[in-house]
C-alpha cells in the first residue's frame, strides 16, 4: 500500500480494526484482523490467515452466486488483512428499531431472498447478525463479514445459521422480532422454495429446542 494513502477508523470489531480508505478515488475499507494476546502468537497467526482467507473466498464466491456483498479488492494474508469497496448506506442493526414496520418488513424480506441465494450456493454465512448487513438505498441489503463462512449444503449448518440468525434479532432489538423473522422467512422460501425452506426453519427450531434445553441443563 502506498505509505501516504490516509487510513480513517471506521470501527474497532472483536476481531478486526476496519478503516476508510481513499484507492483511486474510490472509497474503500481496509479490514485487519488484529493480534490476541490470550492465544499463542503461533496459532493466533494461523487463525488470523485462516479467517482473512476464508472471509475473501467466500465473500467472492457469495457475489458470483448474486448475493449483495462488498467487492473484495486485495488479500494480504501477511498482514491478515483485506481490502473491500465501501458500501455507503446505514448498518441494519441501527436502524431496525426506529424504522417504520412495513419498512422493516422490506428490509427484511430482502435480505431473506439475499441469504436464500446464499445457501442455494452451498454457502453459510457463520455470523448472520444485523451488525453484518448494511442497507443501501432502496432498501437494498449487503452481507458482510465473510470471516466464519463455510462451504456446506447440510441441513444441520443451514438450520445452525438461520437460527443464530433469529436468536440474534431477538437480543438485539427491542420490537417484535417475530414480524420481522416472518418477513425474513417469506424472501427466504421466495430463493429456495417452500419445500427446502420449510425444511431448514424446522431444523432452526429444533436447533433452538436444544439450545434452551441444553440452557436447563
Ligand atoms: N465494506 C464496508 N462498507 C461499509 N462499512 C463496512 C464495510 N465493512 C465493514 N463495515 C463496517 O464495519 C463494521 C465491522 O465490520 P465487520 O463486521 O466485518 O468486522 P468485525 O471485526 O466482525 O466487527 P464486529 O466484531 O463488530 O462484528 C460493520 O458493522 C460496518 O459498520
Ligand atoms: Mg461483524
Amino acid at each position: 500500500m502506498d505509505s501516504s494513502t490516509k487510513l480513517t477508523l471506521l470501527h474497532r470489531g472483536a476481531e478486526a480494526d476496519l478503516f476508510t480508505l481513499v484507492l483511486a478515488r474510490w472509497k474503500a475499507v481496509l479490514k485487519r484482523r488484529i493480534r490476541k494476546t490470550y492465544r499463542t502468537a503461533e496459532l493466533d497467526v494461523k487463525i488470523r490467515r485462516e479467517r482473512t482467507t476464508r472471509e475473501a473466498l467466500a465473500m467472492h464466491a457469495a457475489k458470483r452466486l448474486g448475493v449483495r456483498a462488498p467487492t473484495l479488492l486485495e488479500v494480504n494474508p501477511e498482514d491478515c488483512s483485506i481490502k473491500m469497496n465501501f458500501i455507503d448506506g446505514v448498518l441494519a442493526r441501527n436502524v431496525i428499531d426506529p424504522t417504520s414496520s412495513s419498512d422493516s418488513i422490506t428490509i427484511f424480506e430482502n435480505f431473506g431472498r439475499q441469504v436464500g441465494i446464499l445457501h442455494n450456493g452451498g454457502i453459510v454465512h457463520g455470523d448472520l447478525t444485523t451488525s453484518n448487513v448494511i442497507i443501501a438505498p432502496g432498501f437494498r441489503t449487503f452481507m458482510l463479514d465473510f470471516g466464519m463462512s463455510s462451504h456446506s449444503d447440510e441441513i444441520e449448518d443451514i438450520g445452525v445459521d438461520l437460527h443464530l440468525f433469529e436468536r440474534s434479532l431477538a437480543t438485539t432489538h427491542t420490537r417484535d422480532t417475530r414480524a420481522f423473522m416472518r418477513a425474513f422467512s417469506k424472501g427466504y422460501r421466495e430463493t429456495v422454495g417452500s419445500a427446502q425452506s420449510q425444511k431448514s426453519l424446522k431444523k432452526a427450531a429444533v436447533i433452538a429446542r436444544r439450545g434452551r434445553y441444553l440452557a436447563l441443563r
